[in-house]
């Protein structure tokens, strides 16, 4: 299985900056997703198309159940990854993005600008996360539990938790 990754910034793209957060999605996900999965990382600029067109790739060729992605969700002019996550899906989650914000904002203030999303393309799951790599765990821990849970009631795959909650059936 594999899991999809983007790290979405123009910087990064470029090269100007090392991407610090596309391993720390990673990091997070091998901590708290066991069984057998491979990540698929990618860089793409702060680009609607170039976006849409990579989450695509990731779900429809490579079969991600779950594609992760990393900035660009912000308030700032180039910030487009919401949009070009909601127009690749099918539905939006957006329980996802709402609980996300919520568990942020009790630390980071600053945290209420995310405009990140997640919804499903088909039977895989795309879920948006800043591009600060402090945000990563505190945003993963808030929505990792019910993940699994959410492809599969798609049709997707089936996720292993390292810590699986009890999810009524
Ligand atoms: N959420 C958490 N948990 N921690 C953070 O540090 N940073 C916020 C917010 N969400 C942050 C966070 C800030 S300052 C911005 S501008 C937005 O995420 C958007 O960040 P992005 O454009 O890199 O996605």
């Amino acid at each position: 299985m594999r899991i999809g990754i983007v790290t979405v910034s123009d910087r990064v793209s470029r090269g100007e900056y090392e991407d610090r957060s596309g391993p720390a999605v990673v990091a997070a996900l091998r901590e708290r997703l066991t069984g057998s999965w491979e990540p698929e990382t990618r860089r793409v600029p702060d680009d609607e198309s170039a976006i849409g067109e990579l989450l695509i790739e990731l779900v429809d060729e490579l079969d991600c159940p779950l594609v992760v992605t990393t900035g660009g969700t912000g308030p700032a002019k180039r910030d487009v990854t919401p949009e070009a996550t909601e127009r690749v899906c099918d539905r939006l989650l957006p329980g996802l993005g709402e609980r996300m914000r919520a568990v942020s904002v009790a630390t980071v203030p600053t945290a209420i600008l995310s405009r990140q999303l997640a919804g499903l393309r088909g039977s895989s799951l795309i879920l948006n996360l800043p591009g600060n790599p402090r945000a990563i765990s505190q945003c993963l821990d808030a929505v990792v539990s019910v993940v699994p849970h959410a492809i599969s009631q798609a049709g997707g795959e089936t996720l292993e938790l390292a810590d699986p909650p009890e999810l009524p059936h």
